[in-house]
């Protein structure tokens, strides 16, 4: 026979299946706790100092661009651009004054990247078969300086083979 419906152990049963789902939870690692919402796309400010890039670069344009003259010199932002010693970041840090000119490496980027326009629109361009466009990683290579190009040593001929021994003649017996 089926036992009368009891309200205490019903309620008895509840907490107890809520105790479980407690110690469940608990026993959870930590990445199944609800995950943070994404963080904002980071906004760049519209540049203010272009001389030689397109004046109409968005700032994301512009950040993104710099990311890849950043990676094919094996640079830091900082190698080009001043630190603006009035603003710090959290930890104290000055942060970049990107639109300065006062770090001389700045003017020599600028100038590189005319010639590099120039090299591609003049020159490349005029090859029927050009594909790729030259980049600054063309000639730098992960590295500030470029490296001078070494010549791998070609090995030289194979030694001239002995002449093979003459072979026997029956007929000069
Ligand atoms: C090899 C040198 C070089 C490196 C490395 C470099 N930049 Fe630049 N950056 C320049 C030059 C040159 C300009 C100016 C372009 C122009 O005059 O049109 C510039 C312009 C900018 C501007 C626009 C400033 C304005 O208001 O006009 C921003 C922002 C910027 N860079 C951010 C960065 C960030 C972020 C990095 C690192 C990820 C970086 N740059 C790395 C050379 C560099
Ligand atoms: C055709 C090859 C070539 C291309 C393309 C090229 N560079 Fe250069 N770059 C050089 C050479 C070679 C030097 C070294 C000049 C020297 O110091 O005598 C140099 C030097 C530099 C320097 C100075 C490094 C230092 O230590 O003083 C910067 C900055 C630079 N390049 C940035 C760039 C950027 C940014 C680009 C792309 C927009 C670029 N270069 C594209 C060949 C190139």
């Amino acid at each position: 026979m089926k036992a009368p419906f009891n309200p205490l152990l019903s309620a008895a049963a509840t907490l107890l299946a809520a105790a479980a789902l407690v110690s469940t939870m608990a026993a959870q690692p930590p990445q199944a706790l609800p995950a943070a919402p994404p963080p904002q796309p980071a906004t760049f400010p519209a540049p203010t100092n272009l001389k030689i890039l397109p004046a109409n670069m968005t700032g994301q344009q512009v950040n993104d661009l710099m990311r890849q003259w950043q990676a094919a010199l094996g640079a830091r932002c900082s190698s080009c651009h001043a630190k603006d010693y009035g603003q710090s970041d959290p930890d104290g840090r000055p942060l970049l004054n990107f639109a300065s000119d006062s770090k001389p490496m700045k003017a020599v980027a600028r100038l590189m990247a005319q010639m590099t326009n120039d090299i591609n629109t003049n020159y490349i361009a005029r090859i029927d078969s050009s594909a790729d466009p030259v980049t600054c990683g063309t000639c730098h290579r992960g590295r500030l300086g470029p490296d001078p190009f070494i010549p791998p040593t070609v090995a030289p001929p194979p030694a001239p083979q002995d002449p093979p021994p003459p072979t026997p003649n029956p007929a000069a017996n």
